[in-house]
């Protein structure tokens, strides 16, 4: 599709343009867009910062709460912070019925497009009808307020209709990622006591079907997760898949049958959603984010971070499954009644340009992407950006990773035509909303940093070792104040969450995880993770999960996982394996391992190499010595190996790095 208002630019040009803009630091919201946007007070942080908890009951009243709350902030059991305390409040109240009955129903809530080009217009009142009628089915299968109900879909609008349904009900779900494996899936239900799954027969992918239910089937017996007593699959692409009798029921005929119910009013503190994530050891963590004060994040950050108005037309290109989704695919579009694009299929299918497609068929107007997806798309080639009709955007994001200048500028450039600002946004499965980044009708943006605390928050860089704040410098990303989508705690794991977060720098200092530096304007340029979680393609994993993954693998002795910087993908996978003895190295050993690392965790998770070794490097204590490890898959010297209790291994291992 070619249309008017295609581009001149080639390869050549853009090279040519990049080089000069590496030049040039900041980059001011263009007078265009700062003339039309909504937050341009100078004074904005400093107003928050006088009272923060004065300003965050401001924008949470911009919610329909049932009934106030008594307090704003209730510090009296910290860590364990709790907000808008009395108050209640229904998520899906908010995000659906509030529209309706300001007669919005019509409104277009999700421009839907599958893989092979059909297309569904959601309405308000579509989401609405079918939110309040599945919500009635899951209490006829028993579900009440507080119990689990897992989620594990494709990008499909029926995985918003069940995640609203329980937040109608006050059920808590729990969504996995449709790239982890029904094996990750039913370690999730299990640890969360899931009382009801709700999947899909199958899913598309890059025009193939691959059936869900069956490997849930698999997966999900009695045995494996006693507290599942229903599965409710949804008919997607139609193929034929076991039903068990008793327990599993299809989602559009318990949706037919049920009768639609009333948003139950909840406790601002009620628990909304689990979300897994991966943290420093092999079992993930259960990050538990309640009803008020996630919604008050979720659409506030929404509201201002995408600058939004009535007209936009906003497309997210994450998936449901991770944070992203969450908070900006349904809470906070939904909660700021705006109309997205939602789009089930992969960036390169059914061709490298259709995400420029869909922004120029749907007028799309703010873009919210991943760094490693534009990287992707600077490696495809501009051939496929420059046909499209790009005109109709106002706004570019990225969140997920550090990202680099040169992407960044290539974002601006080739996909903003130097006309949109692009918000870096930093944020974490934890914070639940964007902490950091520029505000795009007011700030100036600096590629590569995210940029600065938003209203309402405040940021430290903290000495390591001294704990310190750091004015200009390099220390530990710290938040040295509870905000209202924080998450609560880790579920059925306090001790953990108090460890995990609170006790490097006490119960008022949250302790990010991220390394970063902070410059003479007070802006934050993030480093990356201090504990063993890598980032691959901004996907969240531990090397303890994928180490005890390989070692599942019955040939395995020991294994040892590394993050190594990756062009494309910002971090990669490299994975040091010794073998059983009499068990050669081969390539069917490393099928196999690759098979059980998928089946495992998913697909997402394996190695981009894997090393056979004899011998991992130990100091004479037996720790393995990772850091040598990152050195040698990153090619550089490996200074002091006095240390190892025998210096040969690591010879060794750079010899066999080198043969490829
Ligand atoms: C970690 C959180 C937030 C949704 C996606 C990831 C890294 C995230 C940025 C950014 C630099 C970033 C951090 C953070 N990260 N956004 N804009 N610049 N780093 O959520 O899976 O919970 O991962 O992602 O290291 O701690 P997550």
């Amino acid at each position: 599709m070619t249309t008017k208002n295609a581009r001149e630019l080639t390869e050549a040009s853009v090279e040519a343009r990049l080089a000069e803009l590496l030049q040039q630091e900041r980059f001011a919201p263009q007078e265009a867009f700062a003339a039309q946007a909504e937050i341009t007070d100078p004074e904005i942080r400093a107003r928050a910062a006088a009272d923060p908890t004065a300003y965050w009951a401001e924008q949470a009243g911009r919610l329909r709460w049932s009934r106030a709350w008594d307090q704003v902030l209730d510090s009296s059991e910290a860590p364990f912070y709790r907000w808008f305390s009395g108050g209640t409040i229904n998520v899906s109240d908010n995000c659906l019925d509030r529209h309706v009955e300001a007669g919005r129903g019509d409104k277009v809530a999700y421009h839907w497009h599958g893989e092979e080009g059909e297309t569904r217009d959601i309405t308000y009142a579509w989401l609405l009808e079918r939110t309040a009628r599945f919500a009635g089915a899951l209490r006829e299968l028993g579900v009440g307020k507080g119990d689990v109900v897992g989620i594990y879909l494709p990008m499909i609008p029926e995985v918003v209709v069940a995640m609203l349904a329980c937040t109608r009900i006050g059920a808590v779900h729990n969504v996995v990622f449709g790239g982890f494996s029904a094996g990750s899936v039913a370690e999730r239900m299990e640890v969360s006591g899931a009382k009801v799954l709700v999947t899909a027969d199958g899913a598309r992918r890059k025009g193939r079907t691959a059936p869900i239910k069956p490997s849930v089937d698999e997966h999900m017996g009695p045995e494996a997760v006693p507290s599942l007593q229903r599965v409710v699959v949804v008919r997607n692409t139609g193929i034929d898949v076991p039903m068990t009798d008793g327990r599993d029921v299809w989602f559009d005929e318990v949706l037919e049958a049920a009768d639609a119910v009333d948003p139950e009013p909840m406790d601002a503190e009620a628990p909304l959603f689990i979300l897994y994530s991966s943290g420093s050891t092999a079992k993930p963590k259960g990050i538990l984010h309640t009803t008020g004060g996630y919604l008050t994040g979720a659409s506030t950050t929404h509201r201002q971070v995408f600058d939004l108005h009535d007209d936009d037309v906003y497309f997210c290109s994450a998936d449901v499954g991770w944070i992203t989704g969450h908070s900006y695919i349904v809470y906070g579009p939904l909660a700021n009644g705006v109309t997205s694009v939602m789009y089930e299929g992969a960036p390169d299918y059914p061709h490298k340009g259709i995400w420029w497609e869909l922004c120029e068929r749907r007028g799309v107007t703010k873009f919210y992407t991943a760094p490693t997806a534009i990287r992707a798309c600077m490696k495809w080639g501009v051939e496929h950006v420059a046909p499209h009709d790009l005109s109709s955007l106002k706004l570019l994001g990225s969140v997920g990773e550090p990202i680099n200048p040169k992407a960044w500028l290539w974002y601006w450039h080739v996909v903003g035509g130097e006309r949109c600002p692009v918000v870096d946004t930093w944020w974490q499965t934890e914070t639940g909303a964007i902490v950091i980044t520029t505000l795009p009708g007011l700030d100036a943006a600096k590629p590569g940093s995210a940029g600065l605390p938003l209203p309402g928050y405040e940021v430290q860089v903290l000495d390591a070792e001294q704990g310190g704040v750091v004015e200009e410098g390099e220390g530990l990303l710290a938040i040295p104040r509870p905000w209202p989508s924080m998450l609560r705690t880790l579920y059925q794991d306090p001790d953990r969450y108090v460890s995990t977060y609170w006790d490097r720098f006490g119960p008022t200092t949250y302790f990010v995880g991220d390394s970063a530096r902070r410059d003479a304007d007070g802006y934050t340029w993030v480093i990356g993770r201090v504990d063993d979680v890598i980032n691959v393609s901004g996907h969240r994993l531990s090397t303890a999960e994928v180490e005890s993954a390989i070692v599942a693998h019955p040939a395995v002795a020991e294994s040892a996982v590394v993050a190594k910087a990756d062009d494309l993908t910002g971090q990669a996978i490299v994975a040091y394996v010794t073998l059983q003895g009499g068990t050669d190295a081969s390539a069917d050993v490393e099928a196999e391992i690759n098979a059980t690392i998928a089946d495992r965790i998913g697909k997402l998770a394996r190695p981009k190499r894997i090393v056979f070794t004899q011998d991992l490097p130990k100091t004479r204590s037996g720790k393995i010595m990772r850091r040598l490890l990152r050195d040698i898959a990153e090619e550089r010297d490996l200074g002091d190996t006095t240390t190892l209790a025998d210096p040969s291994v690591v010879d060794q291992l750079q010899q066999r790095w080198q043969q490829g």
